[in-house]
């Protein structure tokens, strides 16, 4: 194998979502790097759909994470673009995977509810991330500029990744969308696709300490 496919399969390797975060902020020469190697991004029609809300500064990040506590609190949940509505067979198998695998990491028995919700909650905290990025893509380019955005969202995890800066993409944060229009004011004809929290990792935190497997290629490849 080649040296940049080497190099590629390290950073794919090592990625991982990061659920527990540092307090030091990235400085914002990082965080542009990040930005403008992620650019690089490819679309349809060379649209480049996404854009980004980013706190660079940690203080906006808390009065954001704050403000988003408050909120949720009694808020019913509603998207820009719908959730998935079901987890049928491997998708299922593997949605309880990474699940059960998270919560064995941090000790949350099943069936321990208060914890699970504990866990799920901390999605709201950003991880106590530094920084938070919310991706949004362009209503009208429906399904295919918010394929655009996914694309864009690895170019960005692994940009960071290059950089030694943690991530973690969670659509969790496009739950109460409506807040985050009017928190950030993102046009109505802007869909909150996810956000990101960033920065350095707490690389002893238990909820760091587990990685998720990978499906065989037999089971997404059909050769014709
Ligand atoms: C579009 C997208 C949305 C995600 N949303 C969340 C989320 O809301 N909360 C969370 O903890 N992880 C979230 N994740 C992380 C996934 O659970 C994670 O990528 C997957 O389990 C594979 O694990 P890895 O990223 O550690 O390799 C999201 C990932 C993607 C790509």
């Amino acid at each position: 194998m080649s040296d940049r496919y080497t190099a590629l399969q390290s950073l794919l390797d090592e990625r991982y979502t990061c659920r527990a975060f540092r307090p030091d902020a990235v400085d914002r020469d990082t965080i542009e790097s990040i930005l403008r190697l992620a650019q690089r991004t490819p679309s349809w029609c060379n649209t480049q759909p996404w854009q980004l809300v980013v706190t660079a500064d940690p203080a906006a990040t808390d009065r954001f994470r704050k403000a988003l506590l408050d909120h949720i609190e009694g808020t019913p949940a509603q998207t820009d673009i719908p959730f998935p509505t079901a987890y049928h067979g491997v998708y299922r198998d593997r949605r309880r995977e990474c699940g059960g695998a998270l919560y064995q990491a941090v000790g949350v028995q099943r069936g321990d509810h208060a914890g699970s919700l504990r866990q799920m909650l901390r999605n709201f905290e950003l991880f106590d991330a530094p920084h938070v990025a919310i991706l949004t893509t362009e209503a009208d380019l429906g399904a295919y500029g918010a394929v655009d955005c996914g694309l864009y969202l690895t170019s960005f995890l692994l940009g960071a990744q290059s950089l030694g800066v943690a991530t973690a993409p969670q659509a969790a944060l496009a739950t109460y969308s409506p807040f985050l229009h009017e928190y950030f004011e993102i046009p109505a004809h802007r869909q909150v696709v996810a956000g990101i929290s960033f920065g350095y990792p707490d690389a002893g935190h238990a909820s760091n300490s587990f990685r998720t497997t990978r499906a065989e290629l037999d089971q997404v490849v059909t050769w014709a």
